[in-house]
């Protein structure tokens, strides 16, 4: 008791002649932003739940926010291994088409903002947040100067395959439209790998997880893109079960230093043969039964009937009439309101685009 009042004492005599200790500057960071919590919050779930992939921020300034993230996740890291990475100009905000309420082009160039290390007015500069990194004793992030544009492509998905956590904040609309169409391969390859980690609980069979997979990304892909994916499930005992959604060959080593092997056409002839001769096995007994199915029969007979009924009484509401001429492939229509004569280019390999000259078409 008499030993803790006389550490006080001291403490408070210390601290009249000389100040406070000052914090660690990590401590600082944290009491001095209002979202260091949610920083913390989002690299807590996503360790918790084991999500693939780096933590990457667009418009990066003088580091606070990036630092903030990367201490999230050395609170925690779940055994997860995440790459922190930068992405910024350091030369302001470049200019935008849609004025700003507050930002003005070349903002953020300078420091405005209270930083424990940077005065306010200094040249912001990549090396400013490696200093910040590295008075918290955090490790060096990857930072990548220059615009979004220019930075973002050559990256991701190369280095950049996946993200976890994604900290867009860089004012601007155009930026934010570069980084989001920059990222979305690096989104697409996250998600990937989440399926496969949550659907191998359940499934063991690659193909099969591959082709579930498959059909979910199928649904929320937008048109012209595609992921290529190699999964395969090694056992204790070195057997290795794959399934590959990709181009071939697939390579692999068995041992370091060992020669490369295709995982393609490792099959032993023997098997080969036996698959080949199951396949038209199989091929044959399908056919035989689809030939000698009656009911099949009647029932594709039923439907054409079906089909035709209503193509003939949809081509009486048609407001284009016409039909072939010549043996050109040119199918000739008239408008019924005005008479101008519409010329539709038709060879075999290329029906006319519009639906109601197609229905016509068959229909004739
Ligand atoms: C609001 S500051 C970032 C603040 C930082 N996240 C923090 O909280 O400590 C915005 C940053 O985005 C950067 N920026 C905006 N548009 C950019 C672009 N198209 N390319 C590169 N950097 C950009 C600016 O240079 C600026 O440093």
């Amino acid at each position: 008791m008499i030993r803790q009042q006389l550490r006080r004492g001291l403490n408070y005599a210390r601290q009249t002649v000389v100040g406070r200790p000052a914090l660690p500057v990590m401590t600082r960071l944290i009491r001095g932003d209002q979202r260091a919590s949610t920083f913390f919050a989002a690299i807590e779930f996503v360790n918790y739940e084991q999500v693939p992939g780096d933590i990457v921020e667009f418009g990066v300034f003088t580091g606070i926010s990036l630092a903030l993230l990367a201490q999230g996740h050395r609170f925690d890291d779940k055994g997860m291994a995440r790459r922190v990475a930068g992405f910024d100009s350091f030369d302001g905000l470049p200019p935008s088409a849609e004025e700003h309420a507050r930002w003005r082009e070349g903002a953020c160039q300078t420091n405005h903002a209270w930083h424990p290390l940077a005065a306010p007015g200094a040249r912001v500069t990549p090396e400013m947040t490696r200093e910040l990194f590295a008075a918290c004793g955090l490790p060096a992030p990857e930072l990548h100067v220059g615009l979004f544009d220019q930075t973002v492509p050559p990256v991701v998905p190369a280095t950049y395959s996946a993200v976890a956590v994604v900290h867009i904040d860089c004012d601007l609309y155009e930026s934010t439209q570069s980084v989001l169409t920059g990222i979305a391969p690096a989104l697409v390859v996250m998600q990937a790998r989440t399926l496969v980690r949550t659907l191998s609980d359940t499934e063991q069979d690659p193909l099969k997880l591959l082709e579930r997979i498959n059909a979910r990304l199928a649904e929320d892909m937008v048109a012209g893109r595609f992921v290529t994916m190699f999964l395969g499930f090694l056992s204790p005992e070195g057997f290795l079960e794959w399934s590959s959604g990709g181009h071939g060959p697939v390579l692999f080593r068995r041992r370091r230093g060992q020669a490369i092997e295709s995982l393609d056409n490792k099959v032993a002839d023997e098997m080969q043969s036996r698959m080949l001769i199951d396949t038209s096995r199989q091929l044959e007994r399908g056919t035989k039964w689809f030939l000698r199915s009656r009911r099949l029969v009647d029932d594709m007979v039923v439907n054409i009937t079906k089909e035709l009924e209503d193509l003939i009484s949809m081509s009486q509401h048609l407001s284009v009439v016409g039909g072939f001429q010549g043996d050109h492939g040119e199918f000739y229509a008239q408008d019924e309101d005005d008479h101008r004569p519409v010329k539709v280019r038709y060879t075999p390999d290329s029906a006319p685009d519009d639906p109601e000259r197609r229905v016509r078409l068959l229909s004739d």
